[in-house]
This record gives structure tokens, C-alpha cells and sequence, in this order.
């Protein structure tokens, strides 16, 4: 197969691209426009293979889009770029309006008009795999429920409105004009090159370098974490064998309240990483309860029956062996940390952790 992949330079983007180069004899092309969050360091395993090519485009350019297709002429999308975190919607949502609805519009029909040109079984076998997030269900409250595929949307940050904004676009270019789509919605995800801005990196950087590590609020908010590359062996499962027009929940069946998370990572580092900064007695003596999250979920919990009944998919890692490895490889990984705390980087935190 033939896979044109969009953002492919993020987080779960090269995860896909490594899996599949790795695991298969599949050809990927990778479309990303690298922003901030996009780094080609995080490919170096795959970037030599002569199955792997890069394109550095905006999916919002219809026509540089209608060019790749014409030229790569894959078998299947998977569209993974975004705009994809939920502190960034709150202080400018604008990108995020741009890329995950425009964006996802622009690419749907760059799509569309290619797969009018197919015939016969390259046409009827076309996907259009678009990956998206359990956040667009809103928060559940309580302990007990849990998010299926049928939970009425009810975005809560602008990220998660523009990404159920991309659902629906999706589902509607399937229903109207028969786009052989289909459709994931996970829980977070974690795991090795995950951009310093997100939570479990943050800490664990954040802890090594003798800095505060900041908890939203109470730190009671509860997040169903995923390794991500058990999402990523899923999503290759839902785009090669799911039935067209199907939607799957991924999710780790991994619970945690954040400020367990955050006191996770420090045991781990007090036995993985004893020599602390000067000054610091203990890494838990790091934590600081700042100003919560506007509007923030308290509780993402998604029920994995479906995907695990008719595709087989469970996750091989649990929280506990998945984040071990995880702070681990941040520890082997400081080549790569450094490259992506550039400026840019300072600047987002030095705005967004002001008064911490
Ligand atoms: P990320 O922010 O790490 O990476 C996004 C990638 O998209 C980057 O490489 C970036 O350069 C690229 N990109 C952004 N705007 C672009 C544009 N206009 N054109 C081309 N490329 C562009 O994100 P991630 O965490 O890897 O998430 C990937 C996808 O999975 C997103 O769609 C996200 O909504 C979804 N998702 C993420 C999680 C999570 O926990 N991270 C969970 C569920 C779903
Ligand atoms: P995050 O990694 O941003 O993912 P999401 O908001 O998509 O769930 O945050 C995970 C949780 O951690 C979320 O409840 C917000 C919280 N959080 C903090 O408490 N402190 C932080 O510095 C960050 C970045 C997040």
C-alpha cells in the first residue's frame, strides 16, 4: 500500500510512520507542515528507508494537496495533522480553526476529487482514515461512565470543538458523497517523542532540571492514558481492516487522577535518576498547585469493547511498564529534548507558566 500520511513529524504521527516502515512493506509519504510541534529528529529511525518520503506542506493548501495525490496516488490517508493542544485553543484558538477544521476541509476534498479519478478496486479499496480524540465527547462526571462510539458530541476547550468539528465534516463527506472514511477518537496518549508542553513530559523534564512542576487546580481531573505506540498498532488495524463508514474508541483502560501521574513520575525518577538538582530533597517537593485549566474536563474514560471485538486490539503496555519506559527514554533522549526546547518553546512556556 501506498499511505499518505498527514503530520507525521508530531507525537503519534512518526509513531505511525515508524510502525508501519518498520512492520510492514508499506510506502509512506509524510505531509507535514512542521510547526512547532513537528520535528524530522523524531524519523531518523525511518528517514533513511526508500519507502519513506517527506513533503513539508500545509493540508490547507488545496493546491500543493492536489499535487501529492496526483503524484504519490496513495491507497489510503491517515490524517493525524493538527493543532493539538488544548492550552494553546485557550490562548489563541485561531490556528486551531485554521488547521484542524479548514485544514481537515481542504484535505477532504483534495481526497474526494483524487478518488473520483480512481476505478474498480484501487477506488473501492481507498480509506480515508481520520484520527481524532475522545475530548470531543466533553467530560463524563463521576467515576463510572464511559465514552462509546455513540456518546453524543459535546466539545468543552476549542480544540476539542474544532477536532468535533473535523468529525463531522468527515462523517459527511462519507454520507453525501460516499468517501470511504473511517473514524478513531482516543484517550491521551504517552509515550518517547511527545513535544515538552504536554503533561508528562513537562514533569518529567521540568523535575530533572530542578524546576516546579505545575498541577491544574486540585490535580483530581482523571485522563485514560494510552502508550502510544499501542495507538499507533491500532490505528494501522482500524485503516487496514475496519469496515467502511465504522467509528472505534482507543483507549488504555489506564485511569489516573493527574496528581497521581505527576507523583508517579517522581518515584520513578528517584530510582531512575537519584543524582537530583542541587538543592532538591525529594522530586515530589517540586510539585505547585497553580491556577486551574478555563473550562477543563475532569474525567476521560473510554470503553474499548468494540475495537477489541471486532478487530482484536487490546494494549500491550500498561500505565505502570508504559511509563517506566516512557520516563526512561526521556533520560536516554537528551539529544532530542534539547533540540526541541528552542526558543519557541521558552517563549510558549515563559507566557503560559507565568504566574506558577
Ligand atoms: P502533535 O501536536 O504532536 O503533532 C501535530 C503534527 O501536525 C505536527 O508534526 C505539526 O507540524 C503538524 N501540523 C500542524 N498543523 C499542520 C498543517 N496545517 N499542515 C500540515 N501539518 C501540520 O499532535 P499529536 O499529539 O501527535 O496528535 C496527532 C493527532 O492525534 C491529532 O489529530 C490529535 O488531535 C489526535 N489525538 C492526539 C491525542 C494525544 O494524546 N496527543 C489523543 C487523541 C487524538
Ligand atoms: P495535557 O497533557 O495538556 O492533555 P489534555 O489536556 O489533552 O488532557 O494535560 C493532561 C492533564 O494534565 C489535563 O487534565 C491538564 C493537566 N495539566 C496540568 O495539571 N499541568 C500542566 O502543566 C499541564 C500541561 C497539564
Amino acid at each position: 500500500m501506498k499511505i499518505l500520511i498527514t503530520g507525521g513529524a508530531g507525537f503519534i504521527g512518526s509513531a505511525v510512520v515508524r510502525h508501519i516502515i518498520q512492520n510492514t512493506n508499506n510506502e509512506v509519504l509524510n505531509v507535514d507542515k512542521l510547526t512547532y510541534a513537528g520535528n524530522l529528529e523524531s524519523l531518523k529511525e525511518v528517514d533513511q528507508n526508500e519507502r519513506y518520503q517527506f513533503s513539508q506542506t500545509d493540508i490547507c493548501d488545496r493546491i500543493a494537496l492536489d499535487e501529492l495525490f496526483k503524484d504519490f496516488q496513495p491507497d489510503a490517508v491517515m490524517h493525524l495533522a493538527a493543532e493539538s493542544h488544548v492550552d494553546r485553543s485557550i490562548s489563541g484558538p485561531a490556528d486551531f480553526i485554521e488547521t484542524n477544521i479548514i485544514g481537515t476541509y481542504q484535505l477532504l476534498e483534495a481526497s474526494r476529487y483524487y478518488w473520483n479519478t480512481l476505478a474498480g478496486e484501487k477506488k473501492s479499496a481507498f480509506r480515508f482514515h481520520h484520527i481524532s480524540t475522545d475530548e470531543v465527547y466533553g467530560d463524563l462526571e463521576g467515576t463510572e461512565d464511559l465514552f462509546l462510539e455513540t456518546t453524543p458530541y459535546a466539545p468543552s476547550s476549542p480544540y476539542s470543538a474544532s477536532k468535533a468539528s473535523s468529525d463531522h465534516l468527515v462523517c459527511a463527506w462519507h454520507r453525501t458523497y460516499g468517501l470511504p472514511i473511517v473514524l478513531t477518537n482516543c484517550s491521551n496518549n504517552y509515550g518517547p517523542y511527545h513535544f515538552p508542553e504536554k503533561l508528562i513530559p513537562l514533569v518529567i523534564l521540568n523535575a530533572l532540571a530542578g524546576k516546579s512542576l505545575p498541577v491544574y487546580g486540585n490535580g483530581a481531573q482523571i485522563r485514560d492514558w494510552l502508550y502510544v505506540e499501542d495507538h499507533a498498532r491500532a490505528l494501522y488495524k482500524v485503516m487496514t481492516e475496519a469496515k467502511v463508514g465504522e467509528t472505534y474508541n482507543i483507549g488504555g483502560h489506564n485511569e489516573q487522577k493527574n496528581i497521581d501521574v505527576v507523583k508517579s513520575i517522581c518515584e520513578l525518577l528517584e530510582e531512575l535518576a537519584p543524582n537530583k538538582p542541587e538543592g532538591i530533597a525529594q522530586y515530589q517537593d517540586l510539585i505547585t498547585y497553580v491556577t486551574d485549566r478555563p473550562g477543563h474536563d475532569l474525567r476521560y474514560a473510554i470503553d474499548a469493547t468494540k475495537i477489541k471485538q471486532d478487530l482484536n486490539w487490546v494494549p500491550e503496555e500498561t500505565f505502570k511498564t508504559g511509563l517506566r519506559k516512557t520516563v526512561q527514554w526521556y533520560l536516554d533522549h537528551q539529544d532530542w529534548v534539547r533540540n526541541v526546547q528552542s526558543g519557541e518553546y521558552q517563549n510558549w512556556v515563559i507566557q503560559q507558566y507565568a504566574n506558577a
